[in-house]
């Protein structure tokens, strides 16, 4: 039942829509925060390092999967590789669910955020005590709605299947968002708190990093490059074979990289400025997973020219950002039961949503508002304490497995199919090249021995090192 497909109208369409799935709250919420958790430098140095190594290479092998194919997920494997390959792609939709299941939670934070924004920019702002986004947190029933909010508009958008639609809202969006989040970081330039900020993030100190950083900043890579799960097959399944592979996965990486970067800039120059944050936040006060949505607003409010009108549309954009991410995700996960079981789109989305929403309360309410679920931990219990560490709390622990185990484990199973499976013939044949030069033998190397040695090096160095529980 293969139809015919769109293409992207230009390759600037698959690197906008692409950078519009990697380009979401990885890189706003969570690189800073858990950069801040792991003491910076060494973290932020590790991260680059795999983005480099491992994002780089298999973001194009991805790519690659599904431009070839001309198909996403499972049936691109399948297609290319046979029944047994396919199951790369049932991995990667039970990752996008998983993934779904608390990244719509953090969705629904901006969706408040906004709204909280419009109440100052008309009202005054007021900075929040310090217990107010606990107390947010902590209240059940807003969570579940906010969740239910964001899980909504994404399922109306990916019942239409992905088209041109996204293409044209992220070729508008992602640009303001860069030129606001620029202007974040120009104005935090004249806080005093930047000389900090900017020692924390670039100098490295891997005797302040955490063992669990290594495992924390190659999964970060994995889900900020939304890879390890078929995303950019799916993607890549859009793109015309007059594009280039290695172009197009470099621009992807680098704005995605970048937005990263920015977004920590910004952050830590505030905290460290404000003295009253620096001493919350170092203190465990505020938590530090709510830094996006306590830290800016302080920025917009008391530093920022024009900032009244520019923090509610900052927080409307972050929510666009995390809804190009969840649509890609969405549509993994949904294409899987229209690939597999031939559902109806209509269908395939309203159950898969459903599945994940019931998966989203869960998360929603393990921050607080429920004791038992927000005090799950699996610290003193062997094997599982292997894999999620000293992590508490139905979302983190979620978010845990998805990114540092289920995108890595998935992300070296695509570098062994591109690597050792499919022949190098038939690689140069597809991209359209003679004969293999430097680019193709790094990638081709980088896919059969760099990335997956390193993926299985930290797979056995935390199932062996006592360290890193
Ligand atoms: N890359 C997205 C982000 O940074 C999240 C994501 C992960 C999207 C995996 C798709 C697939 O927010």
């Amino acid at each position: 039942m293969t139809m015919q497909r769109d293409t992207w109208d230009s390759k600037l369409g698959f690197i906008m829509a692409a950078s519009g799935s990697a380009v979401g709250l990885g890189n706003l919420w969570k690189f800073p925060y858990i950069t801040w958790e792991n003491n910076g430098g060494a973290f932020v140095l590790v991260y680059l390092g795999a983005v480099v190594i491992l994002g780089l290479p298999i973001m194009m092998g991805e790519i690659f999967v599904g431009r070839t194919a001309h198909l996403s997920g499972a049936p691109a494997y399948k297609k290319l590789g046979g029944k047994g390959w396919s199951k790369l792609g049932y991995l990667g939709a039970a990752a996008g669910g998983v993934i779904l299941s608390y990244y719509m939670v953090i969705a629904g934070w901006s969706l408040y955020s906004f709204w909280q924004c419009l109440g100052w920019s008309f009202g005054g702002y007021e900075t929040p005590s310090s217990d107010a986004f606990g107390t947010f947190l902590g209240n059940g029933w807003l969570q579940i709605g906010l969740t239910a909010l964001f899980t909504l508009m994404n399922a109306a958008i990916v019942l239409r299947g992905v088209g041109r639609g996204i293409e044209r809202a992220t070729r508008v969006m992602m640009p303001i968002l860069v030129v606001i989040m620029l202007y974040l970081v120009i104005t935090a330039m004249f806080m005093p708190g930047r000389n900090e900020a900017f020692a924390m993030i670039f100098s490295a100190d891997f005797g302040r990093m955490p063992a669990v950083g290594y495992l924390e900043a190659v999964g970060q890579a994995f889900f900020s490059l939304s890879l390890g799960l078929g995303a950019m097959v799916a993607y890549g399944s859009y793109m015309k074979k007059s594009d280039s592979i290695t172009h197009s996965a470099i621009w992807v990486v680098s704005v995605d990289t970048l937005f990263a970067l920015l977004a920590c800039v910004a952050m830590f120059t505030i905290i460290l400025s404000v003295p009253e944050l620096k001493a919350q936040v170092t203190a465990g006060e505020v938590g530090t997973v709510g830094m996006l949505f306590i830290t800016l607003p302080q920025l917009f409010y008391t530093q920022m020219p024009g900032g009244v009108v520019l923090a509610p549309l900052f927080f409307i954009l972050v929510a666009f950002a995390a809804l190009s991410s969840t649509l890609s995700l969405g549509e993994v996960v949904a294409s899987i039961m229209i690939d597999r079981r031939g559902w109806h789109r209509k269908k395939a989305v309203m159950i898969t949503g459903g599945i994940v929403f019931v998966g989203s309360i869960f998360a929603a309410l393990s921050l607080g508002a429920s004791d038992a679920l927000s005090s799950v931990t699996f610290k003193n219990v062997p094997v599982l304490s292997t894999i999620f560490g000293t992590k508490t709390g139905i979302l983190s622990l979620l978010d845990h497995l998805a990114a540092n185990w289920l995108l890595p484990v998935g992300g070296l199973g695509t570098t062994l199919f591109v690597g050792w499976f499919l022949k190098n013939d038939f690689i140069l044949r597809e991209l359209g090249i003679k004969n293999s030069n430097v680019i193709f033998n790094l990638w081709i190397w980088c896919l059969r021995v760099v990335a997956p040695v390193a993926i299985v090096a930290l797979i056995i160095a935390v199932a062996t090192g006592k360290d890193f529980s």
